[in-house]
């Protein structure tokens, strides 16, 4: 079993045990970003925020990329008209401008153009062949470019009319190919493999493990992990030999060790990833391939892969052909980066495909964003309730009475109570739309404890008790989005950092251990003391969209023609505006 092969390297695991590596998947440069792959590094982003919240004394490390290169990418830059390099320079750029915009605290962008990747590939290479799992063949089959893969027969679907097959999955054109390749031997993996995949929670959700065992119940085949150089250029030359270069998966994959330095072996202080974000559409590569290449090369495979699905727009795959491509900066604009952010992880469930709709957004938006968070902060705030701009600590007294007598208070109290422990079951599995409906939930529970407990009819400023009871609803009110704020800054870091920033958080007191300080604690009394607002910041959170008399976003989205001549209207109507 080639699992005790490794067992050493699991014990040397042993001095690592704080370490909480993840990875996204890098990104083609063939295209521009799209929302789906903005999800991708979300879902990694959030998921880390929530680790170092959480375990404060682990290292998190979060590694993101471009994968740039391959048949794809070289056909991409000469339909540009660009030379490749500068091509992938270019879409790398917009990637970690978006990612920047987006907030995703990467520790390393990794691209496959760096020569520490090609140093890794190229030891990784020797170690397969060192170990006897590299051989030469006559290779034949159907190739997908779009998809970067051979696919068999069964994974094809035959155009009757015009006698052209497409891949089954992806819908992408493939065509036929002779040549002399190297093959890995991926058939002596199918028992390690299945072992592997069926460990506890090893793939998330059970749905992704259940298609992977689908596979496997099949023979694996042996898979090409070589080109011809002189169809396939721009990739990484197969050491010792100019004629052939590394299949661009093989490549792609091994960039989660490159980013860590491999072949050096300080790449053993993080490995193996804790948790490996991916799309649905690329789970053959990193379920089967991916171990079984690392089990080849004697390393120990990731503990978790997180499978996540697709967006579709109105229903509809995206395509440049269907003019749908939701571009992240052009949809920020409209919603701000943290509502896209709020909104992808909100509405996305790992298990089935989310829709992306105008319509959506804009009532998820304002009515969780803007009506329930962002209204209670100015309400609490008002100059009229809270003319000392204060987060007052609540009077003992006036605190009981409202949670005994005012069955709005109760229902904020239980819900505050159990917000920590709920929220962190729900990251833990990376449920963000479960962590927002809780959230929220609490949210709704402040809002209704306020208009019931109806601080307006209460005279503010002094001492009377008049005074004490509103200072002890605005204490309460200010408690529910403190703990929300905190709960809440994986999915928003900036509009959550606003949020405590207008209730003078200090930054050390917004960790998940502090999710335990408020009236609703099991031991009362132990929230924050009575202190001045931040003047300096707006309680002003997040403005209500309204909706534009244009279309929406989605049809929005152009081809660069359709763009060019829109901007020109832009610009005419800027300056008419203007003059
Ligand atoms: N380069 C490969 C990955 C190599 S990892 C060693 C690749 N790149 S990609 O740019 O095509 O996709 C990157 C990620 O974006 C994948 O996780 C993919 O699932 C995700 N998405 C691409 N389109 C998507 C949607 N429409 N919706 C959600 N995610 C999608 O594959």
């Amino acid at each position: 079993m080639v699992f005790s092969k490794i067992r050493h390297i699991q014990q040397l695991g042993v001095r690592c045990r704080s370490s909480h590596y993840v990875t996204t998947p890098i990104f083609y440069v063939n295209a521009a970003p799209h929302i789906g792959h903005l999800y991708s590094a979300v879902i990694a982003d959030a998921h880390c925020r929530y680790h170092r919240l959480r375990y404060p004394d682990t290292e998190v490390r979060l590694c993101t990329g471009t994968d740039e290169h391959g048949t794809k990418i070289q056909q991409a830059a000469a339909a540009h008209e660009v030379p490749v390099g500068q091509y992938c320079d270019e879409i790398s750029a917009r990637y970690r401008e978006v990612f920047k915009a987006a907030r995703i605290e990467y520790d390393d962008f990794i691209r496959t153009t760096e020569q520490r990747h090609k140093l890794a590939v190229s030891d990784f290479w020797h170690r397969l062949q060192s170990r006897g799992y590299i051989y030469s063949a006559a290779y034949s089959g159907w190739y997908c470019v779009s998809d970067e893969t051979f696919l068999t027969d069964s994974q094809l679907r035959l155009d009757e009319a015009s006698g052209a097959r497409y891949s089954l999955e992806s819908g992408h054109p493939v065509e036929w190919t002779e040549e002399t390749n190297y093959m890995f031997r991926l058939s002596q993996f199918q028992d390690d493999v299945r072992h592997w995949v069926q460990q506890e929670a090893r793939i998330r959700p059970a749905k992704f493990e259940k298609i992977l065992l689908d596979t496997l119940s099949e023979p694996l085949p042996d898979v090409s992990i070589s080109r011809p150089a002189n169809r396939v250029h721009w990739a990484i030359p197969v050491p010792n030999d100019e004629t052939q270069t590394v299949y661009v998966w093989l490549d792609a994959l091994i960039n989660y060790l490159s980013s860590l330095g491999y072949p050096n072996e300080q790449y053993l202080a993080h490995w193996p990833p804790a948790q490996q974000v991916i799309g649905k559409d690329i789970l053959k590569f990193h379920g089967i391939y991916w171990p079984a290449f690392l089990l080849a090369a004697g390393l120990e495979p990731p503990r978790q892969l997180h499978v996540h699905s697709h967006w579709t727009v109105d229903g509809q795959k995206m395509s440049k052909s269907k003019h749908n491509v939701v571009d992240p900066v052009e949809a920020a604009k409209q919603y701000t980066m943290e509502g896209l952010r709020y909104f992808l992880l909100r509405e996305g469930v790992a298990h089935s495909d989310g829709n992306f709709s105008h319509v959506k957004a804009l009532r998820i938006l304002n009515s969780e964003l803007a009506d329930t968070l962002g209204n209670l902060l100015s309400r609490a705030c008002a100059k009229s309730l809270n003319p000392h701009q204060m987060y007052p600590e609540p009077h003992v007294e006036h605190l009981s009475q409202l949670l005994q007598h005012l069955d709005a208070g109760k229902r904020l109290q239980e819900a505050l109570f159990h917000l920590a422990g709920r929220c962190e079951q729900h990251y833990e599995g990376n449920h963000f739309h479960l962590v927002a409906d809780t959230a929220i939930a609490a949210l709704h529970a402040a809002n209704n404890f306020f208009e019931c407990a109806k601080p307006w009819e209460l005279k503010a400023g002094g001492s009377s008790p008049n005074a004490q009871r509103l200072q002890t609803i605005i204490a309460m009110t200010m408690d529910a989005l403190r703990l929300c704020g905190i709960v809440l800054q994986p999915m928003m870091p900036q509009l959550t950092s606003r949020l405590l920033d207008k209730l003078n958080v200090p930054i050390a007191q917004r960790s998940w251990r502090h999710l335990g300080e408020s009236f609703a604690a099991a031991t009362p009394g132990n929230g924050p003391e009575s202190h001045q607002l931040d003047e300096h910041s707006s309680a002003l959170l997040f403005q209500r969209i309204v909706e534009q008399q244009d279309k929406p976003i989605e049809q929005r989205a152009q081809s660069p023609a359709q763009s060019k001549r829109s901007k020109s209207k832009r610009e005419r109507k800027t300056s008419a505006t203007m003059s």
